[in-house]
């Protein structure tokens, strides 16, 4: 595990900028693993500012509310879309978000493992830290989930997300989330946590015991896992 102290959150968002260019110059085809939330923000905009060649590129996001189509100006694709795709040269075809309005969300799940299976994995996946140690939206349990899977969101993770939304009410109460399995197989992982209220989570995570009620603990197995860190 390599841990890199940045001194701001422009510099953490560089460096791992930094990591994710280089990755999609050694391998254009890279399949890139990418989350939501605040802490990927700088990050996102540091790529479409590079212009690096994403032709070749195909992604696929942790996580969706369940409920919340495309269109809804909090669902993760939409995330995805305003922050990072619609500035880049991706193809949009070749970007992956759960389907959180999926008929059969069961299915979904399957669907989303099997596809990220055919790729061959996940070459590079980006991760943030939730308050209570989630990882996508695998939230603290008596188990860790291996699949792709419907979660019910904590209550913390509740009250933290609704920053985004204009009530408490509107945050969906579920997600679909990739379980465990797509994320440790990864070959490269970087972690990005910013902000001192994430400190104790992150060192709880990285040096504590591993048990699914930290859900962030078992990257303690990775073997090539990245945490870039400020405490601003
Ligand atoms: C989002 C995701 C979550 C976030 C975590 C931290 O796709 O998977 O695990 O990374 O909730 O969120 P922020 O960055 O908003 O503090």
């Amino acid at each position: 595990m390599k841990f890199i102290k940045a001194k701001n959150y422009e510099e953490l968002s560089q460096i791992a900028g930094d990591i994710i260019i280089q990755q999609i110059k050694e391998k254009p085809t890279t399949i890139l693993g990418l989350a939501t939330g605040s802490s990927p923000v700088g990050i996102y905009k540091y790529l479409a500012k590079s212009g690096t060649d994403f032709s070749r590129v195909k992604s696929v996001n942790l996580d969706e509310y369940v409920g919340l189509d495309s269109s809804h100006k909090q669902s993760y694709r939409f995330f995805m879309n305003e922050n990072l795709f619609d500035n880049i040269n991706i193809d949009k075809n070749n970007t992956f978000v759960p389907n959180g309005v999926a008929e059969d969300l069961e299915e979904e799940a399957r669907i989303y493992d099997k596809r990220i299976e055919d790729f061959g994995g996940i070459d590079l996946q980006v991760l943030g830290i939730g308050i209570d140690g989630h990882i996508g939206f695998n939230e603290p349990d008596d188990i860790f989930f291996a699949q792709t899977h419907v979660v019910t969101l904590d209550p913390s993770t509740i009250e933290a997300n609704s920053r985004f939304f204009s009530s408490k009410d509107e945050v969906p109460r579920q997600a679909i989330t990739m379980g465990m399995k797509s994320i440790m197989t990864a070959k490269k992982i970087i972690l990005v946590a910013n902000g001192k209220n994430k400190k104790e989570i992150l060192e709880k995570a990285m040096y504590g015991e591993i048990s699914p009620r930290l859900p962030a603990s078992i990257l303690q197995l990775h073997n090539d896992i990245t945490v870039i860190y400020s405490e601003e």
